[in-house]
């Protein structure tokens, strides 16, 4: 791939492995017992995600993608973005359709998983022959830094990862973007919408399983990266909706009492029957709520698409 494309850690070698302990130990002593949606993601987990995007039931994706599509003229004309910036990139996927409308100098995934920068990568440099890529692996809920890029940027936040943020942890990420950007620069933000609640438990349930799969694979995670002995097959997928808090949660819930042993935290956790492990939880917006966030964090929504059958969002913000 030559000199177009560069991976850099921004983190300290050790730094996710202390966040994971800290996390996993916080949150399966607290109640209800709990873990952070970003530990999901290793090499399999990744992976898994990406048959979940493509899942019958699963239309965020495909919903986002055709706004994309549509609106991704507007969106260069609009910004006139020489980098772009894309937090939570995963695959990249759907972002080859910004790259084809930008053409943009620079392109900067920022992803925790490493394993998927390095996926997306050499597709990315072969399509896009004028295209540096800086990848940078690093966590967008931790201070992060970017490296330095021509101006105007784009920082997109794509997939409706936002809504994986719980209520205050959004608005502390949300609060540290400005920071990241200067006058000129915008946002692009995905966000998921509030509707039916069988289609909605439908994307996080599907019939073939692989949320189910997807849901699990972080207990392998943690079996594999503290030494823990969970058995996937004593915990069970269950997605509900959150009326109240308009969430999707995601949960393993324990067949059976049983006792699970995390070496390297020198913890024993005890879980009761039928007793829930949150997972995640995905917020659903609307766009009073999507606004005033922006607006808070210092953000002025400019534009706000949805797909045809509005079921998703994306919003083009400025700094105000
Ligand atoms: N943007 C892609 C992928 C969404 S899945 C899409 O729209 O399909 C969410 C991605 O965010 C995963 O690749 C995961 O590794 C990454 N991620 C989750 N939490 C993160 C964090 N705190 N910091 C950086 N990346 C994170
Ligand atoms: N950002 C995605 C969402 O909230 C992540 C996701 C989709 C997910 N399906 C999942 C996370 C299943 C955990 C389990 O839609």
């Amino acid at each position: 791939m030559g000199d177009r494309f560069s991976i850099e850690a921004l983190l300290p070698e050790d730094y996710l492995d202390h966040q994971l302990r800290s996390d996993v130990r916080a949150g399966l002593t607290g109640r209800p017992k709990s873990v952070q949606p970003k530990w999901f993601y290793d090499a399999a987990g990744s992976r898994l995600f990406e048959r979940i995007t493509r899942l019958p039931e699963y239309y965020p994706t495909r919903a986002e993608r055709e706004i994309l599509t549509a609106r991704s003229g507007e969106i260069a004309a609009a910004t006139g973005a020489a980098s772009l910036i894309e937090l939570g990139s995963g695959s990249s996927e759907k972002t080859r359709i910004l790259l084809e409308a930008l053409e943009p100098d620079v392109y900067i995934p920022v992803d925790v998983s490493r394993t998927a920068l390095e996926d997306a990568a050499a597709g990315l440099v072969r399509a896009h022959p004028d295209l540096t890529v800086h990848a940078v692996v690093g966590d967008f809920q931790h201070e992060l830094k970017l490296p330095r890029s021509p101006g105007p940027r784009l920082l997109a936040f794509l997939g409706g990862t936002i809504g994986n943020l719980t209520p205050g942890r959004r608005e502390r990420f949300l609060a540290g973007l400005p920071g990241l950007l200067e006058p000129g620069d915008s946002l692009l933000v995905g966000t998921d919408l509030v509707k039916d609640e069988r289609t909605l438990v439908a994307a996080y349930d599907d019939a073939q399983g692989v949320t189910a799969a997807f849901n699990k694979n972080m207990l392998r995670v943690l079996n594999r990266r503290l030494g823990a002995d969970f058995d996937p097959e004593r915990f069970s997928h269950v997605a509900r909706w959150d009326a109240r808090r308009e969430w999707i949660e995601m949960r393993l819930r324990s067949d059976g009492a049983q006792s699970v042993r995390i070496a390297s935290l020198d913890l024993e956790v005890r879980f009761d029957d039928g007793e829930d492990l949150l997972t995640e939880t995905s917020t659903k917006f609307r766009r009073e709520g999507v606004a005033a966030e922006l607006e808070r964090a210092g953000f002025a929504l400019r534009r706000w698409w949805t797909d045809e059958a509005g079921r998703f969002a994306v919003s083009l913000a400025e700094l105000s």
